[in-house]
């Protein structure tokens, strides 16, 4: 059994509105994470889903739609909660920037209802016009996926456009690395242990590494992948959304404005990077042919709908500070990329040495290491020990935690806050604009070929790695 929530001081949605419910994100996960909340009983009784998509189909079409992708995605849910989920869908033919579409798409209903832009990001604008002048019940709220906005000034439009109508409590941006377990355990293990949070500072930590390296390839994206890339489809929202959370100071509480408050005031404080010192430190990558876990992966340039003229990342790694007390002159390392030889998904603390070794020889002394592991879930910390054989000479061992799996998945929890009206763990319009003041001048650097674009082989440790390891 998943959590549901019975605290709510908003009202919880009757109705779910995926607009572009034919698309890869409602087949891949809102779907999925729908028959897994029915199974859990998290449902509301009368829980509607209205799908809205150009296609030319039926309630019976989208139904057979829904069973066949939750046959391939929700494969584990029980049957019985999976037609469940079925048989609460319905379908509306028509164009998301249509209000009259949005009308029908929301008629009869009169609780809130949470309308779902699982859509290209070019047809936001024109979809959040068609939501504001259909008119929604009171208390409804509007979800947005990544990416928001391709850079500062469009992220404040998104913004400007989303505040014409909806009060910012009503808008939930989604990052889904919100809603990963140890990403969550990252704020039990920092404030709630005095071992951690006195030394979670620039006098005992070295640097922060947040990794996210994956095997995964292109898997037919090339449509929205090419014209993103690793930085903005992974650094700008979340990565720094794991380093925002590594970093801020406590909050005073956990709810939607403090937790934010203190997100964004650790954006602030990173420092922007002028040209120089993206030349220094970033790194820019992309995959050659090579193979991944058995399979053949072609160039990143020879994958279908790949333009090479764009020079598309699929590799970034960004070195930033913060400028603050707690941080001065720490990097936190941001690194993803695709086509890797092995997932690695991590948040790691190394920690100073310690200032004085008693220990006459180390053989290797090696400074603590805090590592969070995420999928599959483990906290592993490196320590010394005396040895097993002469107790002056040093041994290191690893202390590992494997957290049970999580119970619900990232977007069963996302969809649960959304019918919920919880805003608490998505991004508030000032964070998705502070993760843009960062990320815009490596972006425009990189545009102007201030940093070349390296190649690695697919299969291996990425661009980086040192001779003999690509
Ligand atoms: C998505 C990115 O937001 O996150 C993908 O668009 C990436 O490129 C994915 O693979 C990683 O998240 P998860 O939860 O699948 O590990």
């Amino acid at each position: 059994m998943g959590s549901c929530r019975n605290d709510l001081t908003v009202g919880r949605a009757g109705r779910l509105v995926i607009l572009g419910a034919s698309g890869d994100l409602a087949a891949r996960y809102l779907l999925p994470a729908l028959a897994e909340l029915s199974e859990q009983r998290c449902l509301p009784e009368d829980f509607s889903v209205v799908g809205v998509a150009r296609d030319r189909w039926d309630d019976t079409r989208f139904r057979a739609h829904a069973a066949a992708r939750l046959a391939e995605h929700a494969a584990d849910v029980d049957p019985s909660a999976q037609a469940d989920t079925v048989a609460r869908l319905r379908f509306v033919r028509g164009d998301a920037g249509d209000p009259g579409v949005v009308r029908r798409a929301i008629d009869g209903v009169e609780s809130p209802v949470a309308i779902y832009l699982a859509l290209p990001p070019a047809v936001f604008p024109t979809a959040i016009d068609a939501v504001a002048a259909a008119g929604l019940p009171a208390q409804s709220r509007i979800v947005v996926e990544k990416p928001f906005g391709q850079d500062l000034d469009s992220a404040r439009a998104l913004n400007a456009r989303l505040h014409d109508t909806f009060v910012e409590s009503a808008v939930f941006r989604i990052d889904h690395f919100l809603h990963k377990q140890t990403v969550q355990n990252l704020l039990g293990l920092r404030f709630a242990n005095r071992l951690f949070e006195p030394l979670w500072c620039a006098e005992h930590v070295e640097r922060v590494d947040i990794v996210w390296d994956e095997t995964v390839a292109l898997e037919g994206r090339a449509g929205y992948y090419d014209h993103s890339g690793a930085l903005s489809d992974m650094v700008q929202n979340h990565l720094l959304q794991l380093l925002s959370l590594a970093a801020m100071d406590q909050p005073e509480g956990l709810d939607e404005q403090r937790l934010r408050d203190a997100k964004v005031a650790a954006l602030q404080a990173v420092r922007r990077l002028d040209r120089a010192a993206v030349r220094r430190q970033t790194i820019r990558g992309q995959y050659l042919a090579g193979r991944v876990e058995g399979r053949e992966i072609p160039d990143y340039t020879a994958e279908d709908g790949v333009d090479p003229t764009r020079d598309t990342e699929t590799f970034a790694e960004v070195t930033l500070f913060v400028d603050n007390e707690r941080w001065r002159g720490v990097p936190f390392r941001l690194r993803t990329g695709k086509a890797l030889q092995r997932n690695r998904r991590e948040i790691a603390i190394r920690f100073h040495p310690v200032d004085h070794l008693a220990f006459g020889q180390p053989a290797d002394p090696q400074p603590n290491q805090l590592v969070l592991q995420i999928d599959p879930d483990e906290v592993i910390l490196d320590v010394a020990l005396n040895g097993a054989g002469d107790p002056f000479q040093l041994d290191h061992v690893q202390l590992d935690l494997a957290l049970p799996a999580q119970e619900q998945s990232a977007y069963a929890r996302v969809l649960l806050d959304v019918i919920d009206g919880d805003a608490a763990l998505t991004i508030r319009a000032d964070e998705a604009e502070e993760s843009w003041r960062i990320v815009e001048p490596i972006l425009d650097a990189w545009d102007h070929g201030v940093v070349d674009l390296r190649t690695y082989r697919a299969g291996s440790l990425g661009p980086d790695a040192p001779q003999g390891e690509t």
